[in-house]
């Protein structure tokens, strides 16, 4: 990532609103600047997302089709009225408030993770051991998916996600196809949650959205499924990256280490450089519907935008001195990991909890920790950070 964020900084500086065309991909303008990935987000009736909002080569999407599956219609793959009441369903379940009260089980989570540094002894893989399956605890707690159904839905979120990376792809060769069996997966998975939800509402997310109405009517089965597959898999690799690459970094500077534990109070804006740092959701593409000028470039009605969050998380004219990693970062704030407006991370406020809580039980349970080997990456585009990160630590 070092050397693609010092290319993102030459095209920030020389060709900020980039047009892109590449074989087999339609022509898109890079978005790289922060002021214009604010703008492009904020702009929601002109920058419209659509049912090819996840950016990737034409053939993922033809060969999805020619294989019978609709295109994806989750919250990010739609625009306006239909967003907003798909939306509406679970607003209330992820508002602050709401999700202030799930504090006591993230601490639950986080504790049991934790304490499986003792059982390590010593030394772990801190992406596998805990950052993948703590993320993946909580986000199956806020759905009420019980902890002996993790392993499988594992597999599901990583099919969806990492299936450009060839670690993931187990007994298939091809990585659409992957994507493909793990849909179907999902939906018998998740069609007999629905199910049981229904016959036995209790309070967790599931019962949410099985229960949930727009217009009156329950949400169809297709809706539902989406539904299911965008918390799942965006609630999950997104947080385990920010917290594998946000400890990655911290560890490659002691003295930061040394600056939380002598200052539990920085812990908050700990997280919010480790998530600016790691940006781990790469890009969305936008559709423009009118024409516009961004920055000072020409965007026809029709044309294609992506926006960049790790380009724009290291932008010089609104980050100081942005190559450097800072607990204290005075402007850590003003992350754009998130996205805004309209579309703006429904879980920003889960994410962040989870991260500074573990963070927290990290630092608590060792009185050192270092790394203990090169830390590896996945292969993906979309959503991506470190897979592997080798530490080794002394308990307090
Ligand atoms: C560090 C962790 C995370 C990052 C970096 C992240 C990033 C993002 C980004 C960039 C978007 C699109 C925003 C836009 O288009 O303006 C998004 C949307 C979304 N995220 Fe997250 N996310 C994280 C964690 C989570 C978690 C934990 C959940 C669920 C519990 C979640 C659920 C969603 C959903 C449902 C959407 C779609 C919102 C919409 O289109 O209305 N995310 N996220």
């Amino acid at each position: 990532m070092e050397s693609w964020h010092a290319t993102a900084a030459e095209i920030r500086r020389d060709d900020p609103v980039m047009r892109v065309e590449a074989e087999g991909w339609t022509p898109f303008w890079a978005v790289t600047r922060h002021a214009d990935v604010f703008e492009v987000s904020r702009r929601s009736d002109i920058f419209w997302n659509t049912q090819k909002s996840a950016p990737g080569p034409d053939f993922q999407y033809d060969m999805l089709q020619g294989m019978g599956f609709e295109l994806p219609k989750t919250l990010v793959h739609l625009h306006g009225d239909e967003h907003n009441k798909l939306r509406k369903v679970t607003n209330d379940w992820f508002k602050p408030a709401a999700v202030r009260n799930l504090q006591p089980a993230i601490d639950a989570i986080a504790d049991e993770f934790a304490d499986l540094l003792v059982e390590l002894g010593g030394e772990c893989d801190l992406a596998q051991d805990l950052a993948v399956p703590f993320t993946l605890r909580v986000i199956m707690s806020i759905f009420g998916v019980p902890p002996s159904d993790e392993a499988f839905m594992l597999q599901l979120t990583q099919g969806m996600f990492g299936a450009a990376d060839p670690e993931y792809l187990g007994d298939f060769s091809d990585p659409l196809a992957l994507v493909a069996d793990t849909i179907g997966k999902f939906q018998a998975y998740f069609d007999e949650l629905t199910a049981s939800r229904r016959a036995n509402p209790s309070d967790d997310l599931a019962t949410v959205l099985a229960n949930g109405r727009i217009d009156g009517e329950p949400l169809g089965e297709g809706e539902l499924l989406w539904y299911y597959i965008i918390v799942a898999t965006a609630g999950h690799d997104t947080t385990s990256f920010a917290l594998s690459g946000g400890m990655e970094q911290l560890l490659r500077r002691p003295d930061q280490v040394q600056a939380l534990r002598d200052d539990p109070d920085l812990l908050g804006n700990a997280t919010e450089e480790m998530i600016r740092w790691t940006s781990p959701v790469r890009s969305f593409f936008r559709w423009a519907q009118e024409d516009t000028v961004l920055g000072d470039t020409e965007i026809a009605a029709g044309d294609v935008v992506l926006t960049s969050y790790p380009s724009a998380n290291r932008d010089e004219d609104v980050f100081v001195d942005p190559m450097t990693f800072d607990v204290r970062r005075p402007d850590a704030d003003k992350l754009l990991a998130f996205g805004l407006g309209m579309h703006y991370c429904l879980g920003a406020q889960v994410a962040r909890r989870e991260v500074r809580t573990m963070l927290g039980k990290i630092l608590e349970r060792t009185s050192s920790i270092e790394l203990a080997g090169e830390p590896e990456w996945t292969g993906a585009h979309f959503v991506s950070g470190v897979k592997h990160l080798p530490v080794r630590y002394t308990l307090a």
